[in-house]
Order: C-alpha cells, then structure tokens, then sequence
C-alpha cells in the first residue's frame, strides 16, 4: 500500500518582506493559503468572535456557528457559563446541532444516540453493554476520553469570544486598551438584539475585510452617504490602530440634532445632484447618542469581526469564510433595552438603509466579486496601498488606507508569511 500521508508545504508566495502596501493577488484565491489560514488565524493563537452573551441567555440555551471552517456550538450550562465545543459528535463525527438557535438539556446525536452534558463530558452510549451479553463498548473504554472538543472562551461586555490555542494570550491583551475601551463605549448598559440576517458574498472573506477598513470608500462607493452628507471624508475623524495593526477603529463626527427642523428632518442634504431628495424623509431621522460627538465609529476586529455604529444604526458582524472565493457575513443589529419605541424605530430604519437590503451594504456586498473576478488570472500581480503613506499607525485623516496595511501586517505575522 502506498504512504500518502505527506509533510504538507508552505505555500509559495512573492511577497517582500514587511511590505504591507502591495498585497499579491494570490493570496485572495490560492486554495493552499485558504489551508494554512485555517490553521494559523482559526484555529490558530487568535480570539474569535462567536456571538453576544444575550443570544443564548439561559442555561441549556446554544447558537450554532463556525469558526473559519470548523462548525462550533456555544452553549449555556446550568452554572451559567458559557461554554464553546466543535459542533461535532466525538464517536463518527455528526453535526450535534443543526438549528442556528435552540435550547436542550442534553446534546444527544442523531446518528446513534451518543448524549453530552453542557460541559461537554460524555454521559450516555445506547447500547453500551450491548444486548444479552453480546456487542457493546470493551470494558476499558473511558467515558472521559470521548468528551466533545472544547474552546477557551472569554468575553468582553456582550461579546463572546473563543479560542482553539492555548497560546492565546488575555482577550484584554489581544485586542489592546483602544479597541476595549470602544467596545465599553457602545455596550455601555443593557442592550437587546433587534434582528439578525446574513449576506453571502462571491469573494475571499480578506476583500470583505479589507472593505470594512478602507475609510477611503466610503464617500467615494456610497453615493448615498454623500448626497445626503450622512459620511463626507471632510468631517472631523481618523483612524486609530492597536499595536498588532489588525484591529482598528474609524472614526468621524456628524451634527446630529432630534429637533423637527435638522438639515435630515427638512431633506434639504444634497450634494451636487440637485434634484435629489427622498420622498419619505423620516429614513434619515437620528438621534444624539454618545457625548464624544462620535456618529460613525467602525470597529474591525481581526481577523473577521466587526463592531458598527453608524449614527444610530447598531451593530455586530462576524464574517465566515466559505472557501477561498465565498463568505458569508453575519449581522446582528443591536440597541438598548432603555430605547424608547422611536429611538428604535430609528435604529431598525438606519439598519434597514445601512444593510444589504438597503444603499450601503449591498455596495459592499458586490465590490468584493467585481475585485476577484478580475484578479483570479493574474496571481503574480498584486495592489496598490499607498493612501495615506506606508505606514501602519494612527492617522488624522480618513483619506487613508493606514488600517488596512495593518490588517496585512497582522495576516503575515499570524501567518508567518
Ligand atoms: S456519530 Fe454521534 S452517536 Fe454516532
Ligand atoms: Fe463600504
């Protein structure tokens, strides 16, 4: 019989050194890259966002989700905990949980019955003694030995993160005081979820993130912000960058007002396009929120989360590759359980214009497959990401592609390439 376990190579890749403003087209298509990012940035020394505590808020309470490839449980047990497993029966590998969101005792299989507490231990096997005397598991199979595979997890206000290594340092440490003091800004009392829905996307999930920290676009891709000066690139605002570059917050500041006379309320925001106005003006209704003056705050969390604020519109969004040419983008929009019936009324009809159903995100639902249909045949070329300099610190301008460097310098060091 042959041998065809092999030592699996390191992907070839041109890339100089510490260059982060030229990125290869290959990485966004390259099937080996896809592998050794399973590996490196999922299942690797890095915290994942798996969803909000109030998603599963009492015990027996799970949410199916996955982590890069791997499907994952989070569970609630009797103690309260949270707990986080492979969603994978440890006897011949079934999906324990199909549905996104449910509530169970006792995680039983489908395939031959096999039952796990909430912590994950092995309780049950049917027919373990076999049937008079014959069959059944040896005498010196050890229950404990069978238990599902288990993640760390740790959390940040409402958010749940988990881990597959046990290198990964503090939650606090890997995401820096910046990016946690943001996340104590926005969950700052109690929240309630809203809605949820995803968006599939026909790109690599690097394009997605890239997307999500390139300010630059935003003005430029979505006429609609604009037209009707809800994001211009002339406001007050920047980009601050953790010490990795991987995590960043962008930033800016729009006058917002709750009175029946704003420039929003009137419809009078136009740009260049005069004969532009909507027909219903209440879409653009907002809200004074945070004292900071901050309407727009955008929170990329590497490698796939994303922590939103657009004026009054909510948000947390966890992207999940699907092969190295799909994602999938999960949103789960947010307020405060203090919310009046009209803050959120607002909120739903931001989320609405902000979502993929709406002006913003379908935008950025599309641009991704128009970069990689274009990019797939040319994989020793590469981009362009100049904006701003080369370098990967914060930045007073939004005019800048600062923060996506640093997504690329955290990418080459988790992945050593
Ligand atoms: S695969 Fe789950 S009990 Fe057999
Ligand atoms: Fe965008």
């Amino acid at each position: 019989m042959n041998n065809i376990s092999t030592v699996a190579e390191k992907p070839k890749i041109y890339w100089e050194p510490n260059e982060y403003h030229h990125v290869p087209y290959q990485i966004y298509s390259d099937g080996g890259i896809y592998e050794e990012e399973q590996k490196r940035l999922f299942r690797g020394p890095v915290w994942q966002f798996v969803g909000l505590d109030m998603e599963v808020p009492n015990p027996g309470d799970f949410k199916t989700t996955w982590i890069g490839d791997t499907p994952i449980l989070l569970i609630r047990d009797e103690t309260g905990a949270l707990n986080a497993f492979v969603n994978r029966c440890a006897h011949r590998g079934t999906t324990l949980c199909f549905e996104a969101y449910g509530n169970k005792p006792v995680l039983s299989c489908v395939y031959h019955n096999w039952c796990f507490d909430l912590q994950g231990n092995l309780q049950s096997v049917a027919f373990q003694h076999g049937i008079r005397k014959q069959g059944g598991l040896p005498k010196d199979f050890c229950f404990k030995d069978h238990g599902l595979t288990r993640l760390r997890v740790a959390q940040v206000r409402n958010l749940v993160f988990a881990t597959f290594s046990d290198e990964t340092p503090p939650i606090e440490e890997f995401l820096g005081e910046t990016m946690v003091s943001h996340m104590n800004r926005i969950f700052n009392r109690p929240m309630k979820i809203l809605g949820t829905y995803s968006q599939y996307m026909h790109n690599n999930w690097k394009l997605y993130m890239e997307n999500v920290k390139d300010s630059y676009h935003a003005s430029l891709l979505h006429l609609f912000f604009t037209t009707f000066r809800l994001n211009r690139l002339s406001m007050e605002g920047g980009l601050l960058l953790d010490d990795s570059g991987g995590h960043h917050i962008s930033y800016s500041k729009v006058k917002t007002d709750s009175s029946q006379d704003t420039e929003y309320e009137t419809g009078q925001l136009r740009a260049q396009q005069d004969d532009f106005t909507l027909a219903d003006r209440r879409l653009l209704r907002t809200f004074p929120e945070f004292e900071d003056g901050i309407t727009h705050a955008i929170q990329g969390i590497f490698p796939t989360m994303v922590v939103q604020q657009i004026q009054n519109s909510l948000a947390v969004r966890q992207l999940v590759p699907r092969g190295p040419g799909e994602c999938e983008l999960f949103w789960t929009i947010l307020g405060y359980e203090d919310d009046t019936p009209d803050q959120t009324d607002m909120r739903l009809k931001q989320s609405n214009l902000i979502g993929p159903a709406g002006l913003v995100s379908m935008e950025d639902g599309i641009i991704g497959s128009l970069v990689q249909r274009a990019i797939d045949c040319d994989s020793d070329k590469s981009t362009v990401l100049e904006m701003g300099g080369h370098s990967v610190e914060n930045q007073k301008s939004r005019v800048s592609e600062a923060s996506v460097r640093g997504f690329w310098k955290a990418y080459r060091t988790h992945m050593d390439l």
